[in-house]
């Protein structure tokens, strides 16, 4: 979609990046850390004032004790935190559960593993989860479920109950957690982001994913980590050494002046991003779109069925060509395609003047 929003210079709230600046000690972190000569390999797995800050972070924030010697290691971003992870705990026919509509990545990331997928629907609109559909979903052969939370595309934030309903599956049939948390920080309406690894029983089976890219607002610097166990950890930096080496130098010493900002910056960040939230709403709902409102991350998934199009294809294809925006298809969220016919995601990471110019184009949308 974003190539496609390149070719018909459409307005681009379709890939989850934001069009505004990093913050300015963020910036000068990374300028300062070139210019001071950080320009080759770090450790593979991740230079240690990086590591510490990452571990210091954890305790201050989650209230949990992670050993930067052992239990961490920084990669390329999330995604190859992810796909790291998958390959160093799954052996070929073990099954992943994974919650669906889920982030595209996981698809792949499960095929490359050779796991075998096992999907668990979350039911609009409050995306919940029927217990016995989980539970039915874990056996023998299950290795680990992957988890998003806050979630992409819904927006969902899962509840203790959820995540100890989670947790409980996980310990009975002794699979790992791998925790998607990359957006931590975005959360509404009071929700509260509860990592797995910080309840009881998941300490030695959880991977806790997460990365800059979000929280600081440099998707493009590609630079993320796992936290595990000393033993799966070993194995994630092995996979991981073979496949990346290690993540940017400079950019880990200015992650670590990233990871040591004030809570006030946090605030902030959620602050600004329930703004943007509530303006995209304000926007989707006017020009017609049933909203699904998100209590975390940064998107909306949308009901399409108004404007009486064949499906989510046609009608994204329709939106970039005709209107001027683009956004993604909700099949690209789903195994089967059908499931998600009827959905768009809508990217709410951008400044005031994208709201406005994309308000503008919306005008000319007629419901069918
Ligand atoms: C749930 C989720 N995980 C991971 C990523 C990618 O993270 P990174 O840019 O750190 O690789 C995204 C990006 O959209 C995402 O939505």
């Amino acid at each position: 979609m974003t190539r496609l929003a390149l070719q018909h210079n459409a307005i681009n709230l379709s890939q989850g990046f934001p069009d505004f600046p990093a913050p300015a000690e963020v910036k000068r972190a990374a300028q300062q850390a070139i210019e001071a000569d950080v320009n080759q390999y770090a450790i593979t797995w991740g230079a240690k004032a990086f590591r510490e800050a990452i571990a210091a972070k954890y305790a201050r924030v989650q209230g949990l004790a992670v050993d930067p010697e052992r239990e961490i290691t920084v990669c390329c971003g999330a995604t190859e935190a992810m796909i790291s992870s998958m390959m160093a705990i799954v052996n070929p026919g073990d099954e992943v559960v994974v919650f669906e509509p889920f982030y595209e990545n996981y698809g792949p990331d499960a095929i490359l593993s050779g796991a075998i997928p096992r999907f668990v629907k979350l039911q609009p609109p409050d995306w919940s989860f029927d217990p016995a559909e989980l539970a039915a979903a874990f056996g023998p052969a299950t290795k680990a479920i992957i988890l998003n939370t806050p979630n992409n595309p819904t927006g969902k934030v899962f509840t203790r109950g959820e995540l100890d309903a989670i947790r409980d599956l996980c310990v009975r049939w002794d699979a790992f957690s791998i925790s998607d948390e990359i957006y931590e920080h975005l959360l509404y309406d009071g929700a509260e982001h509860i990592s797995m690894a910080t309840l009881e029983g998941m300490r030695e089976r959880a991977i806790t994913i997460s990365a800059l890219s979000k929280t600081y607002t440099v998707t493009g610097w590609r630079v993320g980590w796992a936290i595990a166990a000393p033993e799966v950890t070993a194995a994630i930096r092995k996979v991981h050494d073979f496949l990346t080496v290690g993540a940017a130098a400079p950019l880990q010493a200015a992650g670590a002046v990233a990871l040591q900002l004030p809570e006030s910056y946090y605030e902030g960040l959620a602050r600004d991003y329930a703004a943007r939230r509530e303006r995209m709403l304000g926007i989707l709902e006017r020009a017609g779109f049933r909203c699904f409102r998100p209590r975390g991350a940064y998107y909306i998934m949308t009901d399409i069925a108004a404007f009486g199009f064949r499906d989510d294809v046609d009608f994204a294809k329709y939106l970039v060509r005709e209107i001027g925006i683009a956004a993604v298809p909700g099949s690209s969220f789903y195994n089967d395609p059908a499931d998600g016919r009827t959905h768009l995601r809508f990217a709410f990471c951008k400044k005031e003047s994208t709201f406005q110019a994309a308000e503008e184009r919306f005008a000319k949308l007629r419901r069918g």
